[in-house]
Protein backbone atom coordinates (compact mmCIF):
# COMPACT_ATOMS: atom_id res chain seq x y z
CA UNK A 1 0.00 0.00 0.00
CA UNK A 2 2.77 2.29 1.10
CA UNK A 3 4.42 1.46 -1.91
CA UNK A 4 1.25 2.22 -3.86
CA UNK A 5 1.27 5.54 -2.97
CA UNK A 6 4.77 6.06 -3.97
CA UNK A 7 4.41 5.76 -7.15
CA UNK A 8 1.59 7.13 -7.16
CA UNK A 9 2.72 10.10 -5.43
CA UNK A 10 5.71 9.74 -7.83
CA UNK A 11 3.92 10.08 -11.43
CA UNK A 12 2.05 13.15 -9.93
CA UNK A 13 5.00 14.84 -9.23
CA UNK A 14 6.92 13.79 -12.42
CA UNK A 15 3.89 14.99 -14.75
CA UNK A 16 4.49 18.13 -14.79
CA UNK A 17 8.53 17.27 -15.60
CA UNK A 18 7.73 15.83 -18.97
CA UNK A 19 4.25 16.70 -20.59
CA UNK A 20 4.98 13.63 -22.21
CA UNK A 21 4.40 11.10 -20.13
CA UNK A 22 0.84 9.87 -20.25
CA UNK A 23 -0.64 6.24 -18.42
CA UNK A 24 -1.16 3.99 -20.60
CA UNK A 25 -5.03 2.65 -20.44
CA UNK A 26 -4.93 -1.49 -20.76
CA UNK A 27 -7.50 -3.48 -22.17
CA UNK A 28 -8.23 -7.04 -21.10
CA UNK A 29 -11.75 -7.64 -21.56
CA UNK A 30 -14.23 -6.38 -23.92
CA UNK A 31 -16.17 -3.71 -21.36
CA UNK A 32 -12.22 -2.04 -21.46
CA UNK A 33 -12.72 -1.20 -24.88
CA UNK A 34 -15.30 1.56 -24.00
CA UNK A 35 -13.27 2.89 -20.80
CA UNK A 36 -10.40 3.13 -22.72
CA UNK A 37 -11.62 4.78 -25.76
CA UNK A 38 -11.10 8.42 -24.55
CA UNK A 39 -7.46 7.65 -23.84
CA UNK A 40 -4.43 8.80 -26.01
CA UNK A 41 -2.38 5.44 -25.14
CA UNK A 42 -3.83 2.03 -25.33
CA UNK A 43 -2.95 -1.58 -25.11
CA UNK A 44 -4.88 -3.83 -26.57
CA UNK A 45 -3.67 -7.40 -24.37
CA UNK A 46 -5.15 -10.42 -25.48
CA UNK A 47 -6.37 -12.95 -25.02
CA UNK A 48 -10.10 -10.64 -24.86
CA UNK A 49 -13.37 -12.24 -26.56
CA UNK A 50 -15.86 -9.61 -27.70
CA UNK A 51 -19.62 -11.27 -27.13
CA UNK A 52 -21.77 -11.95 -30.29
CA UNK A 53 -23.31 -8.72 -31.79
CA UNK A 54 -20.96 -6.43 -29.63
CA UNK A 55 -18.45 -4.55 -31.53
CA UNK A 56 -15.74 -2.48 -30.96
CA UNK A 57 -16.21 1.24 -31.58
CA UNK A 58 -12.95 3.19 -31.75
CA UNK A 59 -14.66 5.90 -34.64
CA UNK A 60 -13.93 9.13 -32.12
CA UNK A 61 -10.37 8.34 -30.93
CA UNK A 62 -8.34 11.29 -29.91
CA UNK A 63 -6.08 13.02 -32.02
CA UNK A 64 -2.54 11.48 -31.91
CA UNK A 65 -3.51 8.28 -30.15
CA UNK A 66 -1.33 5.05 -30.00
CA UNK A 67 -2.35 1.84 -29.69
CA UNK A 68 -0.70 -1.31 -28.99
CA UNK A 69 -2.15 -4.48 -29.39
CA UNK A 70 -0.63 -7.96 -28.40
CA UNK A 71 -2.84 -11.36 -27.57
CA UNK A 72 -5.46 -12.19 -29.65
CA UNK A 73 -8.92 -10.67 -29.60
CA UNK A 74 -11.76 -13.47 -31.12
CA UNK A 75 -15.16 -12.06 -32.04
CA UNK A 76 -18.10 -14.29 -31.36
CA UNK A 77 -20.03 -14.86 -33.93
CA UNK A 78 -23.29 -13.41 -34.10
CA UNK A 79 -25.85 -11.70 -36.28
CA UNK A 80 -24.68 -8.72 -37.88
CA UNK A 81 -24.92 -7.74 -41.43
CA UNK A 82 -23.27 -7.16 -43.69
CA UNK A 83 -24.35 -3.33 -43.97
CA UNK A 84 -24.81 -2.90 -40.24
CA UNK A 85 -21.21 -2.02 -37.75
CA UNK A 86 -18.13 -3.02 -38.49
CA UNK A 87 -16.75 -5.79 -35.97
CA UNK A 88 -14.16 -3.04 -35.25
CA UNK A 89 -14.26 0.70 -36.17
CA UNK A 90 -10.84 3.15 -35.98
CA UNK A 91 -11.21 6.81 -36.35
CA UNK A 92 -9.26 9.60 -35.50
CA UNK A 93 -6.54 11.72 -36.65
CA UNK A 94 -2.97 10.52 -36.66
CA UNK A 95 -3.40 7.67 -35.15
CA UNK A 96 -1.30 4.80 -34.60
CA UNK A 97 -2.00 1.10 -34.14
CA UNK A 98 0.14 -1.25 -33.63
CA UNK A 99 0.93 -5.01 -33.57
CA UNK A 100 3.60 -5.08 -30.16
CA UNK A 101 6.69 -6.19 -31.99
CA UNK A 102 7.36 -9.44 -29.85
CA UNK A 103 3.43 -10.42 -29.69
CA UNK A 104 2.08 -8.75 -32.83
CA UNK A 105 -1.65 -9.28 -31.67
CA UNK A 106 -4.03 -11.26 -33.76
CA UNK A 107 -7.89 -10.05 -34.49
CA UNK A 108 -9.92 -13.40 -35.01
CA UNK A 109 -13.30 -12.87 -36.82
CA UNK A 110 -14.23 -16.66 -36.40
CA UNK A 111 -14.87 -17.03 -40.33
CA UNK A 112 -15.78 -20.53 -40.41
CA UNK A 113 -18.58 -20.52 -38.55
CA UNK A 114 -20.36 -18.26 -40.97
CA UNK A 115 -19.14 -19.61 -43.89
CA UNK A 116 -21.43 -21.05 -46.62
CA UNK A 117 -20.33 -20.00 -49.70
CA UNK A 118 -22.77 -17.25 -50.28
CA UNK A 119 -20.83 -14.33 -48.77
CA UNK A 120 -22.38 -11.78 -49.05
CA UNK A 121 -25.30 -12.31 -51.54
CA UNK A 122 -27.39 -14.32 -49.44
CA UNK A 123 -27.32 -16.94 -46.74
CA UNK A 124 -26.12 -16.12 -42.91
CA UNK A 125 -26.03 -12.82 -42.36
CA UNK A 126 -22.14 -11.77 -41.99
CA UNK A 127 -20.29 -8.64 -40.68
CA UNK A 128 -17.72 -6.73 -42.67
CA UNK A 129 -14.36 -6.94 -40.13
CA UNK A 130 -12.29 -3.89 -39.73
CA UNK A 131 -13.58 -0.01 -40.78
CA UNK A 132 -10.71 2.06 -40.73
CA UNK A 133 -11.28 5.91 -41.01
CA UNK A 134 -8.19 7.86 -39.62
CA UNK A 135 -6.70 10.82 -41.06
CA UNK A 136 -3.76 13.18 -40.28
CA UNK A 137 -0.83 10.53 -40.93
CA UNK A 138 -2.21 7.49 -39.19
CA UNK A 139 -0.64 4.23 -39.12
CA UNK A 140 -2.05 0.49 -38.70
CA UNK A 141 0.65 -1.77 -38.82
CA UNK A 142 1.96 -5.25 -37.68
CA UNK A 143 -0.90 -7.39 -36.77
CA UNK A 144 -2.94 -9.72 -38.00
CA UNK A 145 -6.67 -10.58 -38.81
CA UNK A 146 -7.89 -14.34 -38.88
CA UNK A 147 -10.48 -15.71 -40.63
CA UNK A 148 -12.80 -12.34 -41.25
CA UNK A 149 -16.83 -13.65 -42.26
CA UNK A 150 -16.68 -11.38 -45.32
CA UNK A 151 -15.00 -8.38 -46.42
CA UNK A 152 -11.66 -7.68 -43.86
CA UNK A 153 -10.68 -3.62 -44.22
CA UNK A 154 -13.22 -1.31 -45.47
CA UNK A 155 -11.09 1.85 -45.92
CA UNK A 156 -12.26 5.77 -45.72
CA UNK A 157 -10.74 8.49 -44.03
CA UNK A 158 -7.71 9.94 -45.60
CA UNK A 159 -3.93 10.10 -45.44
CA UNK A 160 -3.32 6.69 -43.90
CA UNK A 161 -1.05 4.18 -44.25
CA UNK A 162 -1.72 0.53 -43.65
CA UNK A 163 1.85 -1.70 -43.11
CA UNK A 164 2.85 -5.09 -42.33
CA UNK A 165 -0.51 -6.62 -42.50
CA UNK A 166 -1.22 -10.57 -42.17
CA UNK A 167 -4.68 -11.65 -43.88
CA UNK A 168 -4.77 -14.96 -43.07
CA UNK A 169 -8.59 -16.04 -44.23
CA UNK A 170 -6.60 -19.60 -45.90
CA UNK A 171 -8.96 -21.75 -43.94
CA UNK A 172 -11.92 -20.29 -45.97
CA UNK A 173 -10.83 -21.39 -49.69
CA UNK A 174 -14.11 -24.03 -49.88
CA UNK A 175 -16.95 -21.80 -48.25
CA UNK A 176 -15.37 -18.27 -47.93
CA UNK A 177 -17.25 -15.98 -50.34
CA UNK A 178 -16.33 -12.24 -51.00
CA UNK A 179 -13.43 -11.64 -48.26
CA UNK A 180 -11.68 -8.73 -49.93
CA UNK A 181 -8.42 -7.59 -48.03
CA UNK A 182 -8.51 -4.13 -48.37
CA UNK A 183 -11.65 -1.84 -49.99
CA UNK A 184 -10.55 1.78 -50.26
CA UNK A 185 -12.84 4.61 -51.09
CA UNK A 186 -10.36 7.15 -49.55
CA UNK A 187 -7.80 9.46 -50.66
CA UNK A 188 -3.91 9.41 -49.58
CA UNK A 189 -3.51 5.66 -48.77
CA UNK A 190 -0.57 3.43 -48.59
CA UNK A 191 -0.73 -0.35 -48.31
CA UNK A 192 2.65 -1.90 -48.22
CA UNK A 193 4.53 -4.92 -47.16
CA UNK A 194 1.43 -6.99 -46.18
CA UNK A 195 0.32 -10.54 -46.70
CA UNK A 196 -2.89 -11.96 -48.02
CA UNK A 197 -4.41 -14.97 -48.78
CA UNK A 198 -8.47 -14.72 -49.40
CA UNK A 199 -11.13 -15.83 -51.98
CA UNK A 200 -12.23 -12.08 -53.27
CA UNK A 201 -10.12 -9.03 -54.58
CA UNK A 202 -6.87 -8.01 -52.42
CA UNK A 203 -7.39 -4.60 -53.32
CA UNK A 204 -10.18 -2.99 -54.29
CA UNK A 205 -10.38 0.67 -55.20
CA UNK A 206 -13.97 1.74 -55.87
CA UNK A 207 -12.94 5.88 -55.86
CA UNK A 208 -10.21 7.69 -54.40
CA UNK A 209 -7.18 10.02 -55.32
CA UNK A 210 -3.62 8.54 -54.55
CA UNK A 211 -3.38 5.19 -53.35
CA UNK A 212 -0.28 3.20 -53.25
CA UNK A 213 0.02 -0.61 -53.32
CA UNK A 214 3.58 -1.67 -52.65
CA UNK A 215 5.44 -5.00 -51.87
CA UNK A 216 2.44 -6.79 -51.18
CA UNK A 217 1.79 -10.35 -51.96
CA UNK A 218 -1.78 -11.90 -53.06
CA UNK A 219 -2.62 -15.59 -52.85
CA UNK A 220 -6.05 -17.27 -53.54
CA UNK A 221 -8.07 -14.58 -54.69
CA UNK A 222 -9.41 -12.20 -57.43
CA UNK A 223 -6.05 -10.53 -57.92
CA UNK A 224 -4.93 -6.48 -57.32
CA UNK A 225 -8.47 -4.52 -58.96
CA UNK A 226 -9.65 -1.15 -59.52
CA UNK A 227 -12.99 -1.06 -59.06
CA UNK A 228 -15.93 -2.09 -60.03
CA UNK A 229 -16.14 1.87 -60.73
CA UNK A 230 -19.48 2.98 -60.76
CA UNK A 231 -21.51 5.41 -62.64
CA UNK A 232 -20.18 9.37 -61.15
CA UNK A 233 -17.08 7.78 -59.54
CA UNK A 234 -13.35 8.78 -59.90
CA UNK A 235 -10.70 6.91 -59.45
CA UNK A 236 -7.14 8.96 -59.92
CA UNK A 237 -3.41 8.47 -59.25
CA UNK A 238 -2.74 4.57 -58.44
CA UNK A 239 0.37 3.33 -58.02
CA UNK A 240 0.81 -0.69 -57.72
CA UNK A 241 4.61 -1.78 -57.52
CA UNK A 242 6.28 -4.47 -56.27
CA UNK A 243 3.47 -6.95 -56.15
CA UNK A 244 2.58 -11.11 -56.35
CA UNK A 245 -0.40 -12.35 -57.15
CA UNK A 246 -0.23 -16.03 -57.22
CA UNK A 247 -3.03 -18.85 -57.21
CA UNK A 248 -5.86 -16.28 -58.22
CA UNK A 249 -8.52 -15.89 -60.76
CA UNK A 250 -7.05 -12.75 -62.09
CA UNK A 251 -3.80 -10.68 -61.58
CA UNK A 252 -4.24 -7.15 -62.17
CA UNK A 253 -7.98 -5.48 -63.26
CA UNK A 254 -9.88 -2.61 -64.06
CA UNK A 255 -13.41 -3.49 -64.48
CA UNK A 256 -16.27 -0.49 -64.51
CA UNK A 257 -20.08 -0.72 -64.60
CA UNK A 258 -21.45 -1.10 -67.73
CA UNK A 259 -23.87 1.74 -69.20
CA UNK A 260 -21.88 4.36 -66.71
CA UNK A 261 -22.67 7.61 -67.85
CA UNK A 262 -20.01 9.60 -65.91
CA UNK A 263 -16.93 9.55 -63.80
CA UNK A 264 -13.08 8.40 -64.61
CA UNK A 265 -10.35 6.03 -63.97
CA UNK A 266 -7.17 8.23 -64.95
CA UNK A 267 -3.18 7.62 -63.95
CA UNK A 268 -3.41 4.59 -63.00
CA UNK A 269 0.06 2.11 -63.10
CA UNK A 270 0.90 -1.41 -62.72
CA UNK A 271 4.65 -2.20 -62.36
CA UNK A 272 7.38 -5.02 -61.18
CA UNK A 273 4.45 -7.38 -60.94
CA UNK A 274 4.55 -11.31 -60.56
CA UNK A 275 1.74 -13.84 -61.92
CA UNK A 276 1.71 -17.52 -60.99
CA UNK A 277 -0.78 -19.51 -62.05
CA UNK A 278 -3.77 -17.43 -62.26
CA UNK A 279 -6.71 -19.38 -63.84
CA UNK A 280 -8.90 -16.65 -65.63
CA UNK A 281 -7.11 -13.61 -67.10
CA UNK A 282 -3.83 -11.99 -66.23
CA UNK A 283 -4.61 -8.50 -67.15
CA UNK A 284 -8.33 -7.65 -67.66
CA UNK A 285 -9.80 -4.49 -68.38
CA UNK A 286 -13.56 -3.69 -69.10
CA UNK A 287 -16.39 -2.23 -69.06
CA UNK A 288 -19.15 -4.11 -69.08
CA UNK A 289 -19.95 -5.14 -65.13
CA UNK A 290 -23.57 -5.26 -64.23
CA UNK A 291 -24.59 -6.41 -60.49
CA UNK A 292 -21.00 -7.62 -59.73
CA UNK A 293 -20.79 -9.43 -62.97
CA UNK A 294 -19.27 -8.58 -66.77
CA UNK A 295 -22.22 -8.72 -69.51
CA UNK A 296 -20.06 -9.15 -72.49
CA UNK A 297 -20.41 -6.15 -74.00
CA UNK A 298 -19.00 -2.41 -73.28
CA UNK A 299 -21.36 0.18 -72.82
CA UNK A 300 -19.54 3.35 -70.92
CA UNK A 301 -18.96 6.96 -71.13
CA UNK A 302 -16.53 6.43 -67.76
CA UNK A 303 -13.25 6.21 -69.70
CA UNK A 304 -10.17 4.82 -68.66
CA UNK A 305 -7.32 6.60 -69.32
CA UNK A 306 -3.36 6.83 -68.83
CA UNK A 307 -2.80 3.42 -68.03
CA UNK A 308 0.93 2.11 -68.05
CA UNK A 309 1.55 -1.66 -67.52
CA UNK A 310 5.41 -1.73 -66.90
CA UNK A 311 6.99 -5.31 -65.98
CA UNK A 312 3.77 -7.50 -65.76
CA UNK A 313 5.56 -10.80 -66.09
CA UNK A 314 4.87 -14.48 -64.97
CA UNK A 315 2.18 -17.58 -65.83
CA UNK A 316 -1.42 -18.29 -66.47
CA UNK A 317 -3.24 -21.15 -67.06
CA UNK A 318 -3.25 -23.34 -70.24
CA UNK A 319 -6.97 -22.21 -70.78
CA UNK A 320 -6.46 -18.34 -69.06
CA UNK A 321 -6.05 -15.02 -71.31
CA UNK A 322 -3.12 -13.70 -70.83
CA UNK A 323 -4.32 -9.90 -71.15
CA UNK A 324 -8.10 -9.53 -71.99
CA UNK A 325 -9.65 -5.65 -73.10
CA UNK A 326 -13.44 -5.03 -73.25
CA UNK A 327 -13.37 -1.60 -73.82
CA UNK A 328 -16.42 0.66 -75.51
CA UNK A 329 -14.62 2.53 -78.62
CA UNK A 330 -12.80 5.45 -77.61
CA UNK A 331 -13.21 5.14 -74.00
CA UNK A 332 -9.48 3.38 -73.02
CA UNK A 333 -6.92 5.22 -74.23
CA UNK A 334 -3.27 6.67 -72.92
CA UNK A 335 -2.61 2.53 -72.31
CA UNK A 336 1.17 2.42 -72.05
CA UNK A 337 2.18 -1.18 -72.33
CA UNK A 338 6.42 -2.03 -71.70
CA UNK A 339 8.18 -5.56 -70.62
CA UNK A 340 4.48 -7.88 -70.41
CA UNK A 341 5.75 -11.08 -70.48
CA UNK A 342 2.75 -13.23 -69.35
CA UNK A 343 2.94 -17.28 -70.67
CA UNK A 344 1.19 -18.80 -72.05
CA UNK A 345 0.30 -15.99 -74.49
CA UNK A 346 -3.37 -15.30 -75.70
CA UNK A 347 -4.72 -12.15 -75.93
CA UNK A 348 -8.04 -10.75 -76.94
CA UNK A 349 -8.49 -6.93 -76.70
CA UNK A 350 -11.46 -4.47 -78.04
CA UNK A 351 -11.73 -0.78 -77.88
CA UNK A 352 -8.07 0.05 -76.28
CA UNK A 353 -5.34 2.36 -77.84
CA UNK A 354 -2.91 2.11 -78.15
CA UNK A 355 -3.88 -1.94 -78.40
CA UNK A 356 -0.50 -3.28 -76.88
CA UNK A 357 -1.79 -7.17 -77.49
C1 LIG B 1 9.32 -6.37 -53.15
O1 LIG B 1 8.33 -7.00 -52.37
C2 LIG B 1 8.81 -8.10 -51.62
C3 LIG B 1 7.62 -8.69 -50.89
O2 LIG B 1 6.69 -9.12 -51.82
C4 LIG B 1 9.89 -7.66 -50.66
O3 LIG B 1 10.39 -8.79 -49.98
C5 LIG B 1 10.98 -6.95 -51.42
O4 LIG B 1 11.93 -6.42 -50.52
C6 LIG B 1 10.41 -5.82 -52.25
N1 LIG B 1 11.45 -5.22 -53.07
C7 LIG B 1 11.70 -3.91 -53.04
C8 LIG B 1 12.77 -3.42 -53.96
O5 LIG B 1 11.08 -3.13 -52.32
Amino acid sequence: MIFQLLVLATSVLSAPLDPRATTTCVVTSYAGFATCASSTSIHIKGPITVPANEVIDWSGLKSGTEVLLSGTVTFTKGTLKESGPKLITVGGSGITFKGDPTDPGILDGQGASYWDGKGSNGGVPKPKFFRVETTGTSVFSNFKILNAPVQAFSIGGSDTTLEHITYDNSAGDSKGHNTDAFDVSANGITIQNSWVHNQDDCLAVNSANTVNFLNNICIGGHGISIGSVASGAVVENVLVKNCTVQSSTFGVRIKTDYGATSGSVSKITYEDITLKDISTMGVVVRQDYENGDPVGKAVSKLPISDVTLTNVHGTVTSSADSVFILCATGECTEFTWSEINITPKKTSCVGVSPTGC
